[in-house]
């Protein structure tokens, strides 16, 4: 009997994280191995067969993000996120490493980099160093501390791959920065609240 796409996704989600971890194992976390991981990951988006909208409930508003496979404790988590046009998102650094690739539809991650010391708490000011747009045969990964924000681009919803050094569930403290203020503010990070339950 020939296996169910849910199956046939499933299966490549597991060799996709074991390609990732064979990456790591070897390399650890640096720009060539999220450019590696970028690329396999690149090429499961691709396999849109995998991903068909009718497995995906799409948001009723933003966006929505559907657990694909997360690993347990402080393992990785893949998901398939899906962004509604006009959604965006201001520059942010989630503290963890992440690679995005692109199912269908186009959503543009700007890049920044931060030009003040961090020595005044509640202050940032960020510098826009590049940008990717994220679409069918494309993808971006950021290191742990890169900051990035994000919008999607066109009338149709940004679909994609979004693989994170921890599961959101574990996620560390975001930093979202008010380029216009010159300010930046740190959500509560939940990995002491995931490591207690
Ligand atoms: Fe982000």
């Amino acid at each position: 009997m020939a296996s169910s796409i849910a199956d046939q996704r499933a299966r490549a989600c597991c060799t996709l994280l074991t390609q990732v971890h064979a990456i790591t194992d070897k390399e650890g976390i640096t720009p060539s191995a999220l450019h590696a991981i970028k690329l396999k990951l690149v090429a499961l988006a691709a396999k849109a067969h995998l991903f068909p909208p009718g497995d995906f409930a799409m948001p009723v508003a933003q966006g929505r993000t559907h657990p694909l496979l997360v690993e347990e404790n402080d393992g990785h988590g893949l998901y398939l996120t899906i962004n509604l046009p006009g959604k965006e998102a201001a520059p942010h650094d989630h503290g963890i490493w992440c690679v995005n690739a692109g199912i269908s539809g186009r959503e543009r991650h700007v890049f920044y980099r931060r030009t003040d010391d961090g020595g005044t708490r509640g202050s940032a000011t960020v510098m826009r160093v590049g940008e990717v747009m994220v679409e069918p045969g494309c993808g971006m990964a950021m290191a742990d501390h890169d900051i990035h924000s994000t919008e999607v681009i066109g009338k149709e919803p940004a679909i994609g791959l979004a693989l994170y050094g921890y599961a959101l569930a574990r996620f560390p403290a975001v930093a979202w920065f008010h380029t216009e203020f010159s300010s930046m503010r740190v959500c509560s990070s939940r990995r002491h609240a995931a490591a207690a339950a």
